[in-house]
C-alpha cells in the first residue's frame, strides 16, 4: 500500500526503514526516504506506521 503518494513510498518500505535502518521518528524518516517532504499528506500515517511497528517489537 501507498503510504506517501507524493515520492512512492509504500508501507513496506517504512517498515524496512524502521526495522532495517532503525528509524524511529518522523523526522527519522524524512532524512531516510523522503517522506513527507512534499505536500505533507502522508505524515499522519507514516506516523502512525512507524509506532505500531516500534510497539510490535
Ligand atoms: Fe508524502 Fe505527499 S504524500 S509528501
Amino acid at each position: 500500500m501507498y503510504v506517501c503518494i507524493c515520492l512512492g513510498i509504500t508501507d513496506k518500505a517504512i517498515k524496512q526503514a524502521v526495522l532495517d535502518d532503525g528509524v524511529g521518528n518522523m523526522r527519522q524518516l524524512k532524512q531516510k526516504l523522503g517522506a513527507g517532504t512534499q505536500c505533507g499528506k502522508c505524515v499522519q500515517m507514516a506516523q502512525t506506521i512507524i509506532d505500531n511497528i516500534i510497539i510490535d517489537e
